[in-house]
């Protein structure tokens, strides 16, 4: 949670202007609610001496970059900075600062590190692609772990590192990086903050142990409308993306700064399970997702009724597909109000381009009895688009939730996973799958490790299922679909039934 200089100004920033808003986060009250790094983007760079040492840009921050972080930590806040994998920063391509040339890490590590982070006394760093992608072509695992251990050598191990990749960059990122970005450029508008939602929906399983999907900087304060504002914030918090404000702190409106301090969403934002929700109902551009907070697998969840259309829309979910049981307290997190307790399911209109955020506090919480693909953990996925027929989420309306997984298969380890298939006391169900029927396919699936004998499947036909009986222990069990000699089919998800 912080700030970040890039949306509203880009790269025309300098020192003055940092600390000022330095100044903001405080005297606005948002330090005092969790908001601690203020975070310098592109624009800060000089031009490397003779040797090769970077030096802050000789009219923007005369003053030099050390004495930023020494104010900014002055006031009990973190410094952040920004730099690229490659040789060129994004600002010196796009916003034409050819300052930014030579700025970046490559052929630097060890003499950047050193400067950024043991004299300058940065905390955090957020990585940047241009000059490495399009500059020098060169593999993003290969290049953010060079830069990790030399941050980690020459610089300090504490340093958290954004990776800027502009998509999901494969599962490999969090041995590297706190967070990274899974999109493009966010934008000042409604289309970007919906298309966001949209590509981070299926990624929930890649947040995982304090490692999180960067949505990306924070729009509030600028154009977005009320209800714009509240699906933005809402989501970003249940879905447990960083939260760094993009505007002008001096000027932001008392109407978005009130929505950036409503401190019950940041508590589902900085929830210590510190998991990203996950949708279970999809019709028409209305979604449902919900997340454990407090206790995994407790009576107490988080969700989000989301209207993303231009019209009203009525939207409804049974209890139980929030695995929820009895009379159900609702909280309203955007009023701070209680609702009338419900039963059976929850219903609410809502209005177009927004959302509904409850904390549902119910009597019981029932054993899960389906399982999506799109909620599953895919060892092999990353959304960089290098190569034609990787395994990915695929939208697709007639399945459940409106996606399914692809291109499994071929090797054993292009599998889908799900770690976490609970069962209450253990014992025998069924499964049955239920995926898009084609031509020469094969699935193997197991259980812990043992395999689980799967019958013939079919090949035509626009869904199909499979019924197999299954035995699971008490607790997690982790359910593994692959195959390793052929593609595996389209899947859209599996139903579990005690037998
Ligand atoms: C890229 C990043 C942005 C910003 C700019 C800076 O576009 O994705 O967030 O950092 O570079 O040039």
């Amino acid at each position: 949670m912080g700030w970040s200089s890039w949306n509203t100004y880009r790269v025309h920033i300098n020192d003055t202007l940092i600390k000022k808003q330095a100044d903001a986060i405080v005297q606005k009250g948002l330090k005092d609610v969790g908001y601690t790094y203020i975070n310098v983007d592109d624009g800060f760079f000089g031009r490397r001496n003779a040797q090769g040492e970077m030096q802050p840009h000789p009219w923007r921050f005369p003053g030099g970059m050390k004495a930023v972080a020494d104010y900014v930590h002055s006031l009990g806040l973190k410094a952040g900075i920004y730099s690229d994998a490659g040789t060129v920063t994004c600002g010196s391509i796009w916003d034409k600062d050819s300052i930014g040339i030579g700025a970046g890490l490559y052929g630097h590590e060890e003499q950047d590190a050193r400067l950024y982070f043991r004299d300058w006394g940065f905390d955090f760093i957020k990585i940047d692609y241009c000059g490495a992608g399009q500059e020098l072509d060169l593999d993003e695992r290969k290049r953010y772990t060079a830069i990790r251990q030399a941050i980690n050598r020459f610089g300090r191990n504490d340093v958290e590192i954004n990776i800027c990749r502009w998509a999901f960059p494969g599962t490999w990122a969090s041995e590297v990086a706190a967070s990274w970005r899974i999109s493009s450029d966010i934008r000042d508008s409604w289309g970007s903050v919906k298309g966001i939602i949209e590509k981070n929906m299926p990624l929930s399983a890649y947040c995982h142990d304090g490692h999180f999907n960067d949505m990306d900087m924070l729009e509030i304060g600028r154009s977005l409308s009320e209800s714009e504002e509240r699906v933005h914030f809402g989501l970003w918090c249940m879905m447990s993306s960083p939260l760094l404000i993009g505007c002008d702190m001096t000027t932001i409106p008392e109407r978005s700064l009130g929505l950036l301090k409503n401190a019950e969403l940041i508590a589902l934002n900085q929830d210590s399970l510190a998991l990203q929700a996950y949708p279970v109902q999809a019709a028409d551009g209305t979604y449902v997702l919900v997340k454990d907070i407090e206790q995994r697998r407790g009576t107490v969840r988080a969700t989000a009724l989301y209207n993303s259309t231009n019209e009203p829309r009525y939207i409804a979910i049974a209890l139980s597909e929030l695995e929820l049981e009895g009379k159900a307290r609702l909280r309203d997190l955007f009023a701070h109000t209680p609702l009338k307790p419900v039963r059976d399911s929850i219903a609410v209109l809502v209005a177009p381009h927004d959302v509904v955020i409850y904390r549902v506090e119910a009597e019981r919480r029932i054993e899960p009895t389906r399982y999506e693909a799109e909620w599953a953990w895919l060892p092999l996925y990353n959304d960089l688009g290098k190569r034609k027929k990787e395994i990915h989420y695929a939208r697709d309306k007639h399945a459940s939730c409106e996606y399914v997984v692809t291109m499994g298969g071929g090797s054993r380890e292009n599998a889908i996973v799900w770690d976490n298939v609970y069962s209450q006391e253990g014992g025998n169900y069924l499964m049955t799958i239920y995926y898009r029927p084609a031509p020469i396919r094969g699935l193997e699936i197991s259980i812990d490790g043992t395999p689980v004998a799967v019958s013939a499947l079919q090949s035509s036909g626009d869904v199909a299922t499979i019924t197999l009986p299954v035995k699971l222990r008490r607790g997690d069990n982790r359910i593994e679909m692959t195959c390793s000699t052929m593609w595996m089919p389209d899947i859209d998800k599996f139903e579990l039934r005690k037998h």
